[in-house]
């Protein structure tokens, strides 16, 4: 269990295209706390593996790289960064191999540890709005302030190829929920809210009621 975060943390955690990471990105800009993309740390770690070469089912071989790996993170304004042996993969995260492979990769518990000893760096010094699929059940589990974001599969099937991405999104949370290290599971005390058919701002609105309801405005 880690120590309590010297800083308040919100967790929205969730399956592919719920919705989360534009409702984690509002939620941040309203509240002026920093957005967290646990997801594009696992997608920066992926890209690292298969520009390396190794096999995305050779769990060692992995765990080796990551712990070879020098993983800088930063901020940019009030966003994560992930740096890796000094290169930003931010343009390539999307990319369908990226896509294909980053539930395998994140499923390795070692690469996962050392991911979550940097997630949880972020919250020494900053207020944040982190989004992922464990951040209330294992990176911050003594946060008060968890939110679960679901929506129906076709849902966010359609939300995806709207987007125009490649993902077999059905594939990455069978994979997702079914992993031995930190699955995607609802944390006991999080508080899930269908966004099926509700605006971004409908989302981010609800979330920051129930959040005053347990005393949290932005100033700290
Ligand atoms: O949020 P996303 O769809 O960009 O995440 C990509 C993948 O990263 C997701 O399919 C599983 C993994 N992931 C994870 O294992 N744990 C997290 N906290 C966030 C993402």
């Amino acid at each position: 269990m880690s120590a309590p975060a010297a800083h308040r943390v919100i967790a929205i955690d969730g399956p592919a295209a719920s919705g989360k990471s534009s409702v984690a990105r509002e939620l941040a800009q309203r509240l002026g706390f920093v957005y967290v993309n646990s997801g594009a740390m696992y997608r920066a770690m992926t890209w690292h593996v298969l520009e390396r070469g190794v096999a995305t089912d050779d769990s060692d071989a992995i765990e080796q790289l990551a712990e070879r790996a020098v993983i800088d993170c930063q901020l940019r304004g009030h966003h994560s960064l992930m740096l890796i042996d000094g290169i930003n993969p931010e343009p390539f995260l999307r990319e369908d191999r990226v896509n294909d492979n980053v539930s395998r990769v994140s499923s390795v518990p070692r690469l996962r540890e050392i991911l979550v000893d940097h997630l949880r760096r972020y919250a020494s010094e900053n207020d944040l709005v982190m989004e992922g699929r464990d951040i209330g059940s294992v990176v911050f589990p003594e946060t008060p302030y968890k939110f679960y974001i679901d929506a129906s599969p076709d849902i966010r099937a359609s939300r995806r190829a709207a987007q125009g991405q490649h993902d077999r999104i059905a594939a990455r949370d069978q994979a997702d929920s079914s992993r031995r290290a930190s699955p995607l599971i609802i944390a006991e005390d999080a508080q899930v809210i269908d966004s099926s058919h509700l605006t971004i701002d409908g989302v981010v609105g609800e979330i920051i009621g129930r959040l005053k309801l347990k005393g949290l405005t932005s100033a700290s």
